[in-house]
């Protein structure tokens, strides 16, 4: 892939308003060409990151409920089109597609269909549906907006959400974690079912969020080249915030285990690390010597 002038300026204004976007954002999908820009370039670097949440699902053993999966707030259709190409997607057979944007839902409609033929499709929100996966959309909506999902949140049986790793979005997940807690089990990337310990005072400074692995193509291909130059897009750095819920059991962590939050800090002499405990959810700042 080759940008256009044209292209890169479309980019450009696409991820000034992603990063400006607070508290409601009206649609601006305008037109197939801005989609499949989009697309190409940060629907394929969120798909990474779906990757990264995929694996460490996989690796826990846990899969998608069976039978009908929403993925609200579409735009290109890459959060579902990554489950279902990935083990824990495979008993999905009803894909429904839901966006605010009949652009957007066409052409993620058209693209979908395209890669994955056996799968039935649907568009508009299904609220019977066992699954809803939501990608990249809480900056964009209002608080009325994110209390009507909520709300309707409540009928599923598992709940996939991933979100850039911007403090105030990280934020904002967790209060979408407190809200759902009580009906849901949390999977990841929580390990523990109480409060989140970020809500303590002495964590206000820190949020929740990991790292994920770009691939080798994202230091390889010319396209990104020029996509990280003209965006002011570090490519390495694949961070982000996400929350997995479910109604089902789910099996228990080893009691004594921690997890890692966002990545070590190194200074001459020592790291600096920041984990939760399985065991009491609190959160941990270490200092070890290297
Ligand atoms: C940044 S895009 C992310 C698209 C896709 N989920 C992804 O991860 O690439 C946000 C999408 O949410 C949609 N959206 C925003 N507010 C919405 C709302 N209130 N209802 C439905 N869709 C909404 C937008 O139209 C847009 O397609």
């Amino acid at each position: 892939m080759t940008f256009t002038t044209d292209s890169l300026q479309r980019l450009a204004r696409l991820r000034v308003l992603f990063l400006n976007a607070h508290d409601g954002l009206a649609d601006y999908w305008d037109s197939e060409e801005s989609l499949a820009l989009y697309d190409a370039t940060f629907a394929e670097r969120i798909g990474w990151k779906w990757n990264f949440v995929l694996n460490d699902l996989d690796a826990r053993e846990w899969t998608l409920p069976d039978g009908t999966l929403v993925d609200w707030g579409c735009g290109t259709g890459v959060a579902s089109q990554k489950i279902l190409q990935s083990p824990i997607g495979s008993a999905i057979c009803n894909l429904s597609l839901f966006d605010r944007s009949t652009l957007s839902l066409d052409f993620a409609s058209k693209k979908l269909t395209q890669l994955f033929p056996n799968i039935h499709f649907t568009q508009g929100d299904a609220p019977n549906a066992e699954t809803v996966v939501i990608s990249h959309v809480l900056n964009e909506l209002s608080r009325d907006a994110l209390n009507a999902l909520l709300a309707r949140l409540n009928k599923a049986t598992a709940i996939l959400w991933v979100e850039p790793s911007l403090k105030h979005v990280s934020r904002k997940l967790i209060e979408v974690r407190e809200a759902l807690r009580e009906r849901f089990r949390l999977v990841a990337p929580c390990v523990h079912q109480a409060r989140c310990g970020m809500l303590a005072p002495e964590n206000e400074r820190h949020w929740c969020h990991h790292f994920a692995e770009p691939p080798q193509e994202a230091f390889t291909q010319s396209k990104w080249a020029k996509f990280s130059q003209t965006m002011q897009i570090d490519l390495r750095d694949l961070s982000l915030s996400y929350l997995v819920l479910d109604k089902r059991p789910i099996a228990p962590l080893e009691p004594r285990a921690k997890r890692l939050i966002g990545n070590a800090r190194l200074y001459k002499a020592t790291a600096s690390l920041l984990s939760v405990e399985v065991e009491n959810g609190r959160i941990k700042q270490w200092n070890t010597p290297i």
